[in-house]
């Protein structure tokens, strides 16, 4: 090697370490949703905490339709189940049922009974 490129070697690659090297990796930025509500439940024990869309408060209030929120919106939109036709309650049942047999919904008994309550009030036949 040279005596030049033997100065000139490490010269480069402190500099090119100083431009490229210490540079901070920019932090990725959380997004925050000022207009979204908190919404507290509690699923298999544990306290949890969702931002509910402002599209998902238009619900009607009666009783359900915390479980509803919270576990129907995981997957997809709440609308999306709001759009479908009336249905009768067998037809809920169901729909609820594919939903934690087939899709995985983790949805237990006592809360898919009350969801489909509430679907029934707000969308039955
Ligand atoms: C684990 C994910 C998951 C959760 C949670 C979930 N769904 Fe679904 N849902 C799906 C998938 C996947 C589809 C099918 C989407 C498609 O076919 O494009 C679907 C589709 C639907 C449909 C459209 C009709 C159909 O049968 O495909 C309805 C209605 C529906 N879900 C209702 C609900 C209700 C009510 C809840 C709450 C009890 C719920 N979903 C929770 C995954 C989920």
């Amino acid at each position: 090697m040279k005596k030049t490129t033997a100065y000139l070697l490490p010269l480069l690659c402190s500099t090119l370490l100083a431009a490229y090297g210490c540079r901070q990796p920019s932090k990725p930025t959380t997004p925050t949703v000022s207009t979204a509500p908190q919404h507290t439940f509690t699923q298999n024990g544990s306290v949890r905490e969702m931002n509910i869309w402002p599209e998902n408060m238009e619900f009607p209030e009666r009783e359900g339709k915390a479980e509803f929120v919270s576990y129907c919106g995981i997957c997809h939109s709440l609308k999306y189940i709001t759009a479908q036709p009336a249905f009768s309650r067998t037809t809920w049942e169901a729909e609820v049922h594919k939903m934690t047999e087939k899709y995985g919904a983790p949805i237990d008994s006592a809360i898919s009974h009350k969801i489909v309550d509430y679907l029934v009030a707000i969308n039955g036949e």
